[in-house]
């Protein structure tokens, strides 16, 4: 668990303690996530996963401890502008896709741009919404869609921006598994052709096998990592958390 410094990471967290009244849900936890690198995180359920994404992502404030996006400290940063540096930088994935029910396929996806008060390029859009295999689907409200195509969505909702860190909560959790596949394969290609960092939660020793080293989080803190992980390895190391 060596810990990685300086401008090779694209997030670091030094220890980060989140609390929620009698609840330690993360207890100084200090990592550092490389760029361009893809990162599961693995853990029991309230073990802090989600904690440690939000935490991670800027969604959320540490109790104590720093969050570094790309070298720059999110702490020393008023709202306005850690809201600013989250929606050019972050992409996130929530486990309940959370797209919104008024607004076609599409218009979900351009909305972290429009918020950014960026155009959307016409071309980029059909180029993402054709990566996702949802061409035909764009103009449908998300209640006209299967989960997995939400959840597709959903994803390239995070990507629309060229983020250069993507959090994905247990984006796979709810799919069949030729539909997890094709999100697992979207993620790597944001690693592997387009050099973004992703950083994925999963329940799954398979999903998490597409990743370059995984995470492994207990009782809020990190308790070991994994590198070039295996599904039979992952497995292993699960159950002996
Ligand atoms: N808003 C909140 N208020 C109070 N307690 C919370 C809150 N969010 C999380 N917790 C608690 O913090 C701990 C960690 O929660 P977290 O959601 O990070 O777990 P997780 O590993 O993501 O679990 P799961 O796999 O079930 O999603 C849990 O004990 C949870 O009950
Ligand atoms: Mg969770």
């Amino acid at each position: 668990m060596a810990a990685r410094t300086g401008t090779a990471c694209a997030v670091q967290l030094e220890a980060v303690t989140r609390t929620y009244g009698e609840v330690t849900a993360l207890k100084e936890v200090s990592w550092a996530f490389p760029r361009g690198g893809f990162t599961a995180v693995m853990g029991p359920s309230g073990s802090g996963k989600s904690t440690f994404l939000h935490c991670a992502s800027g969604l959320d404030r540490p109790t104590s401890g720093t969050v570094r996006i790309g070298g720059v400290d999110l702490g020393a940063l008023r709202e306005a502008k850690r809201t600013r540096l989250r929606r050019e930088r972050i992409g996130f994935v929530f486990q309940a896709f959370n797209l919104i029910p008024t607004m076609s396929v599409a218009d979900n996806i351009t909305l972290p741009l429009r918020l950014a008060g960026r155009e959307a390029d016409p071309a980029r859009l059909a180029g993402i919404v054709r990566r996702v295999g949802l061409s035909d689907r764009a103009a449908h409200r998300p209640s006209e869609l299967s989960g997995g195509q939400q959840q597709r969505a959903a994803i390239a909702r995070a990507l629309i921006t060229e983020p250069e860190v993507v959090f994905a909560d247990e984006p796979t959790g709810a799919l069949d598994p030729r539909t997890a596949r094709e999100v697992l394969r979207l993620l790597r290609e944001a690693v592997d052709a387009a050099g973004q960092t992703v950083v994925l939660v999963t329940h799954d020793p398979v999903a998490a096998s597409w990743a370059d080293s995984v995470v492994f989080l207990s009782g809020g803190r990190i308790v070991d990592e994994l590198a070039s992980p295996t599904a039979a390895e992952v497995s292993r190391r699960w159950e002996s958390l």
